[in-house]
């Protein structure tokens, strides 16, 4: 019977094969322990000398890193192994023999893991941090799809450009000038006045000139966008979408995330409510804190969100920051127009923004303004306006960033580990 590893249990006592990889191998004169990969998970074969023979037992001791297999063995139980499974080996054939694969068990610096991304992401941590971003993306479509959203997909190649024009990835498209997608964003304002409540998922790019743990040149957004419903609205959207994530991720990929180490106990208390603090407030505490040289008016770099983050064991929405320093389409606090109705998310343990939304500006003078104001002139941004021309209602929206979030709930320090194949401000390979 050919089964995979993933589904070993159902096979305890009987004898199955399996096509795998050879991940690591120890062995002594009488046992040799085979860690054994085949993308669904990770599992030990035992290969005993007095069972399989002399000969069998030496090609086992002589098989490398990476080599391909067929193995066939019994199944049993085996309650030390995060799989709770292995194998007893009785017999193998190699299909493939790999020689000197780069990676060794031993330590190697990011540089050079990163040359070797392709074959990095056959290794356990790696292979982890992925089945985590999976369920994120899985848990992600069963929140909206559950909640009466519908799957839009936005553009790639546009024309405009939703959050500034400075960080704009420029391309011909044809004879007219194209830019790669920062935000579906005002397209999915579109969507949500033709299907009520949309969201999307896709890659977005920023010609970032940032070189931190926290950016990536190419990203993966969810962005939601929900007809009649205001800020408040959107942020209980926002905490109960991300409790569902986490205790999702919790549930689902328990051997991931005992691979990663990862404390579960701080992601248990990922439970909506979130809390939430004022943009001035956020301003006092920062002050308190001692950061003497952040006046009123300045964004938040890095240290002043993990600061702020720091008092909360759960993410924390900082909302109604000065309109000077948010995007255009922002709708004023009617109470205090010099204030949007606003919130960053910004994730506990030092892991930054999460999420960026806002209600958006729905009178048409006001966004007319809003456009001379930023000089959006041309005709690329005409059907934009034309959504507060037909019935324009209050809406809301937010986007989130999943390499973040990955880099959060699996406990990994920097974005690279997070996407398949990174694309950072030094590096297009692989
Ligand atoms: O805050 P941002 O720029 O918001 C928007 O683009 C809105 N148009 C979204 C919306 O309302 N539909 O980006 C949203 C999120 C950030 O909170 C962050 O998690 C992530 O996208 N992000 C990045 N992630 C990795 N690398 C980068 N360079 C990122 N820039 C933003
Ligand atoms: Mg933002």
């Amino acid at each position: 019977m050919k089964t995979t590893i993933s589904e070993v249990s159902k096979y305890v006592g009987e004898e199955v094969t399996l096509g795998a990889w050879l991940s690591n191998k120890r062995s002594s004169g009488k046992i040799a322990f085979l860690q054994l990969r085949d993308g669904t998970g990770f599992m030990q074969g035992i290969v005993v000398k007095a069972e399989i023979g002399e000969e069998k037992f030496q090609d086992a001791k002589a098989l490398t890193q990476e080599s391909s297999l067929y193995v066939t063995g019994v199944i049993v139980e085996d309650t030390r192994s995060p799989l709770g499974y292995e194998m007893q080996v009785k017999d193998f054939e190699v299909i493939h023999e790999a020689v000197d694969y780069p990676i060794t068990p031993k330590e190697h610096g990011p540089e050079f893991l990163m040359d070797h991304r392709h074959l990095w992401l056959r290794s356990k941590r790696q292979h982890a941090v992925m089945k985590v971003r999976n369920e994120i993306i899985r848990s992600t479509y069963e929140f909206f799809n559950d909640n009466g959203y519908v799957k839009i997909d936005p553009p790639i190649l546009t024309g405009s450009s939703a959050e500034g024009t400075t960080e704009l990835f420029h391309t011909k498209y044809f004879d007219e000038d194209a830019y790669l997608s920062q935000s579906g964003q005002l397209y999915m304002e579109a969507a949500a006045m033709a299907f009520g409540r949309v969201f999307s998922f896709g890659p977005t790019f920023r010609a970032e000139k940032s070189k931190t743990r926290r950016h990536l040149i190419e990203f993966w957004m969810i962005e939601p966008e929900m007809a009649f419903m205001d800020h408040e609205d959107s942020l209980q959207v926002q905490e109960q979408y991300v409790s569902h994530v986490v205790q999702s991720v919790l549930k689902n990929c328990k051997i991931e995330l005992d691979a990663l180490g990862r404390d579960t106990e701080k992601l248990e208390k990922i439970q909506a409510p979130f809390p939430r603090i004022s943009y001035d407030d956020a301003i006092q505490l920062l002050k308190d804190k001692g950061f003497d040289d952040i006046e009123w008016g300045e964004d938040f770099g890095a240290p002043h969100e993990t600061a702020i983050a720091e008092s909360y064991d759960k993410p924390v929405f900082i909302t109604n920051y000065p309109a000077d320093i948010k995007a255009f389409y922002m709708k004023p606090d009617p109470e205090r127009p010099e204030v949007v109705l606003c919130a960053d998310l910004i994730a506990p343990e030092g892991y930054g923004e999460i999420i960026g939304g806002s209600q958006r500006i729905d009178d048409l003078e006001l966004m007319q303004q809003r456009y001379e104001e930023h000089d959006l002139t041309g005709d690329a941004y005409k059907w934009y306006l034309q959504l507060r021309e037909y019935g324009s209602v209050p809406h809301s929206g937010f986007g989130l960033g999943l390499e973040r979030t990955v880099a959060w709930i699996s406990g990994v320090e920097h974005v690279r580990e997070t996407i398949p194949f990174p694309r950072l401000l030094n590096r297009l390979y692989p």
